[in-house]
């Protein structure tokens, strides 16, 4: 398949791109957009060919819904049997933004959609070119992330081509994604609300619309053979680089000093080694590939530089990634999520 690679800049949207790409997502095709979160690659939403499309394109397994992208709340009465008062709360408080809400699906949803679920996640993103796609297209916009099923998210376009180039019909490249983590999925079909995966939108965030908001506690830990999480998606190998990768987790100092250890038996081997440093840390480190997540006192920054830095080691092509912790506070809890993940809870404490 030729697959269509546009720029295009958000401070002036060109019309008749955007035209031309909702027109493919109408007619059944597949479109890769960027988002604040990450880039998404999209199809109709209520079109059972097309979505079937988005599954092959990434390899991903049938089992894991995808989450439904609209451009206007009013959207979301069409596409869920009830908005209950607290999911209305926060809708007007984080959307447009990243956040998913998990409601029960109406009959418009296909059964592919939803992966067979009777709820289906809704997001209405911040991103202006994701937002006039979805208002081209006139239908709401299925989208995961833009990657290969497994592989760290894209935020920047070229990954997206990467990945997806030759397997969609059209991508279009906005800018480098400020959040570089997934939206926040919250379950909003029972209460407390639940927290399915964590995002930009913290924990601390959610509780100010509703204290009694907690994180499921599947989230942080190292899945059970047989178990089946709330979000089917968890429970996969995810964001991961094609080198193994290893967390070194506990004191600072302590793990400055272990990382280093670990480099030297790396290096003794012959292996090139990957460190995923941070600011405050970086000139500690002299040997291997050393790249800094950026500071720890803006989490912001790290969560938006995590992913490309992973997929930065893979292009210096090292044999193993040994990445410095986090504190599971904030935006830290998404942070670490995706980063054990990646590393398959490969973590050493010191
Ligand atoms: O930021 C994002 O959410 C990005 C951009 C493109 O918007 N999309 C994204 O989609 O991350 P994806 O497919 O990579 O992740 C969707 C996650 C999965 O963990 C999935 O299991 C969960 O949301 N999910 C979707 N629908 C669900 C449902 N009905 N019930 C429970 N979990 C659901
Ligand atoms: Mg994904």
């Amino acid at each position: 398949m030729d697959t269509k690679i546009v720029m295009v800049d958000e401070n002036k949207l060109d019309k008749d791109i955007m035209q031309k790409a909702g027109e493919v997502i109408r007619s059944g095709g597949l479109v890769v957009f960027p988002t604040e979160t990450v880039y998404g690659l999209g199809a109709n939403a209520l079109d059972t060919k097309a979505v079937k499309k988005i599954f092959e394109a990434k390899g991903r397994p049938q089992d894991n819904p995808l989450i439904v992208h609209i451009a206007d709340v009013e959207e979301i009465e069409a596409l869920v049997s009830e908005v209950p008062e607290l999911a209305k709360k926060f809708m007007e408080r984080f959307w447009p933004g990243p956040m998913t809400i998990i409601l029960p699906k109406s009959s418009v949803i296909p059964d592919v959609t939803s992966a067979s679920l009777p709820c289906v996640g809704i997001r209405m993103p911040s991103n202006i070119i994701a937002r006039e796609l979805i208002r081209a297209a006139k239908v709401p916009i299925a989208a995961p992330s833009a990657n290969i099923s497994g592989r760290p998210s894209p935020t920047d376009v070229q990954r997206c081509v990467e990945d997806l180039s030759g397997k969609v019909d059209y991508i279009i490249g906005g800018k480098i994604c400020d959040i570089g983590l997934e939206s926040t999925v919250i379950d909003c079909t029972t209460q407390p609300t639940c927290v399915l995966r964590p995002g930009g939108i913290t924990l601390e965030m959610l509780k100010e619309v509703d204290e009694n908001t907690y994180i499921d506690p599947a989230v942080m830990i190292k899945p059970e053979k047989d178990f089946k999480p709330k979000a089917p998606g968890m429970k996969y190998r995810h964001y991961a680089p094609k080198a193994p990768v290893k967390i070194v987790q506990g004191d600072l100092k302590k793990t400055i000093e272990k990382i280093n250890k670990i480099v030297q038996n790396y290096i003794d081997e012959n292996k090139v080694v990957g460190i995923m440093a941070t600011d405050e840390t970086m000139e500690y480190y002299s040997k291997g590939v050393i790249i800094s997540l950026g500071s720890r006192e803006n989490m912001i920054s790290v969560s938006h530089s995590l992913f490309e830095t992973l997929r930065k080691f893979d292009d210096e092509k090292v044999d193993v990634i040994i990445s410095e912790a986090f504190e599971e506070k904030g935006v830290g809890v998404a942070v670490m999520n995706r980063l054990k993940k990646s590393a398959g809870f490969d973590i050493i404490n010191v």
